[in-house]
């Protein structure tokens, strides 16, 4: 229900005292300085008593009001999305209190906990995709939500309240869902977060500060994973269901933006129009929410038993910095920004500012107005901005405005140091048993050449391999020639990709170690080895043409480079999925 407006006031201290009774009435409904004052005087209350508005309007009564304005539940309006983003704060909640069951912040402990989640807690897996997917959804839904608002103008007169109350959730939700990103202490985990705490270690004066205050200690420990997990458990939770409250609060205090307002009167289709009706709560609103609950819970179950799994790195490893490691994708825009200059003035300053300036909205746009055709400037700026954050965005791409080398990008996408490569991929037993050497010689513009020998260079038949390896073979043969297409330093290269058997499966019996035999009376293999060479014509900048050139020798002979690196593949990681089996059960050596 709105508020009573406060008498004109005409001198700056009468407005300053309006402007107060304003703000006390609209945190204690309708009790404004003249009850307060009376209260603090033991004053009897006049009849009707105005204390006793304070519970008549008070946030409990009007949670939810007997009839809802048509206009309000219009889903064409809103889409459902302020109301979407409360329903995904629950489900976090609910399944975060049943994950927080099984897991210890203990980085001793904490990996192997969301490994035990994903293979021995009953429906953990659902638990655990439904959280992490939940979160991502939650902040795409927010911003939705601040993007529909942003365009029918509700942040104006008398809704600017809400809409700061907004901003702020926007920002805890961004916060909240960052900060369960270390809980799994993973590689992922480890690397987010140390680049998330070192940006705020660049801010002056207090940068250090802040960054120990994050970290707990000097490093990423045990200190920085209790901090996260209990301002992703407790503090952040609590803050944003307290602003929640309030932002609803407001809401129904306010009632919705009525849609009329967004067209003229004299609109031909009649959209300017007014309407009083009103939507009853029961049973036509709870009935259409109750069913939206359910549609919604079970297609998210759906989506998250089905069809979508989240990843679960290899375990934190300070000494390995992954290849490419990327924010959130609601953090690629500040990704980007950094990859622009000054790590303070577009990371500290300019990027905060984009989150705090939305903020002061309702302030700096002056147009009264929230007719369409009246607000073309902040439409267009509406649109402006929306690129602008795209563009920033695909910047925060790892592979944007980064000098890839050709060498470095293909070791780490066929068998990286960390992680699964494109090696790992093709099933352990489809890969060749004894020594193969697929290599392959590329030039720019030409077709490349390929052999398949073993290891003393005798030709392989072609048959005797599976088809995934023949695959694998295909996807090694064009990323090669794909990086020696774009990158110039990556110049007439012979490219290996070796596997071989590396040792063979035992199992102790009787007290003795006996390799165990396959069903042919070879001995069965436990780990290959996958080996990818490249050599290529080393280069130099000339100084002064900038042109890259090849290194020569005293002779005029090409300089050559050499990167290998290796991978060993272990026949348990390959037992398909191997996460669905018993995960603390001892394995059998012959699975
Ligand atoms: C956890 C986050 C949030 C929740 C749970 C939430 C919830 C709601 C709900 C239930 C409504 C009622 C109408 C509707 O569904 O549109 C609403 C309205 C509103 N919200 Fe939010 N909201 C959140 C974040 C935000 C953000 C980030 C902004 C903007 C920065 C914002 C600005 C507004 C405004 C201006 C209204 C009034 C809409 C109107 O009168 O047409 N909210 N919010």
């Amino acid at each position: 229900m709105a508020t009573r407006p406060a008498r004109r006031p005409e001198g700056p201290v009468q407005r300053l005292k309006g402007a107060l009774v304003e703000a006390s009435r609209s945190i204690f409904p309708s009790m404004g300085a003249a009850e307060w004052r009376s209260v603090i005087r033991g004053e009897a209350a006049p009849r009707p008593n105005p204390r006793m508005r304070v519970h008549t309007n008070s946030f409990w009564y009007h949670i939810r009001p007997r009839a809802l304005p048509l206009e309000a539940t219009a889903w064409y309006y809103t889409f459902g999305l302020g109301w979407m983003s409360f329903f995904f704060f629950v489900l976090e909640a609910i399944t975060g209190a049943i994950l927080m069951v099984y897991y210890t912040p203990s980085p001793l402990v904490a990996y192997a906990d969301m490994q035990k989640i994903i293979s021995d807690v009953p429906l953990g897996r659902l638990l655990r995709n439904m959280h992490r997917l939940g979160a991502h959804v939650m902040v795409a839904v927010v911003i939705l939500h601040m993007l529909r608002t942003y365009f029918t103008a509700s942040y104006k007169a008398p809704r600017q309240f809400i809409w700061v109350t907004g901003v702020i959730l926007l920002i805890l939700t961004l916060v909240l869902s960052f900060s369960g990103y270390l809980l799994p202490w993973d590689q992922l985990a480890y690397w987010a977060v140390t680049i998330g705490s070192s940006m705020a270690e660049a801010a002056p004066l207090f940068g250090s500060a802040t960054n120990l205050l994050l970290r707990g200690g000097v490093d990423i420990g045990a200190g920085t994973l209790l901090r996260f997990y209990l301002l992703h458990i407790f503090a952040l939770p609590m803050l944003t269901l307290l602003l929640i409250s309030i932002h609803y609060y407001a809401v129904r205090k306010q009632e919705i933006s009525p849609i009329h307002e967004l067209f003229a009167p004299d609109n031909p289709r009649g959209w300017g129009k007014p309407t009083r009706r009103k939507v009853p709560f029961l049973p036509d609103q709870v009935f259409f929410e109750i069913a939206l609950i359910v549609l919604l819970t079970f297609a998210f179950v759906a989506i998250n038993y089905f069809f979508w799994d989240a990843h679960l790195e290899s375990h934190a490893n300070p000494g390995v910095t992954p290849q490419h490691t990327k924010a959130p994708w609601y953090f690629l825009w500040l990704q980007g920004m950094l990859k622009f200059g000054d790590k303070i003035l577009f990371g500290l300053i300019l990027g905060p500012l984009v989150l705090l300036v939305p903020m002061f909205l309702p302030y700096l746009d002056r147009n009264p107005s929230r007719r369409f055709a009246d607000r073309k400037v902040a439409l267009a700026s509406g649109v402006l901005s929306l690129i602008f954050l795209g563009y920033v965005s695909y910047a925060g791409w790892p592979t944007y405005g980064i000098q890839q080398t050709g060498s470095q990008e293909i070791l780490t996408d066929f068998v990286p140091i960390e992680g699964e490569g494109i090696v790992d991929h093709v099933t352990w037993s489809e890969l060749p048993s004894t020594p193969v050497v697929y290599q392959v010689k590329a030039t720019i513009g030409g077709d490349p050449t390929t052999t398949i020998t073993d290891s003393n260079g005798n030709p392989v038949p072609e048959e005797s391999l599976s088809a995934e390896t023949h695959h694998l073979f295909d996807e090694f043969r064009e990323h090669v020639q794909h990086w020696v297409e774009i990158d110039n330093r990556f110049r007439n290269p012979t490219a290996t990709l070796a596997i071989e058997p590396w040792t063979y499966l035992q199992r102790e019996e009787g007290g003795e170690t006996q390799v165990v035999l396959g069903p042919n009376g070879q001995p069965e293999l436990a780990i290959k080895k996958a080996t990818v060479t490249l050599v290529f014509e080393a280069t130099e900048v000339n100084e002064e043409t900038g042109e890259v050139v090849t290194r020569t020798t005293a002779t005029g002979e090409p300089e050559y480079s050499r990167s290998q690196q290796a991978d060993f593949l272990h026949r348990d990681s390959h037992l398909g999925n191997n996460l669905e089996e018993n995960a603390s059960a001892p394995r059998d050596a012959q699975d």
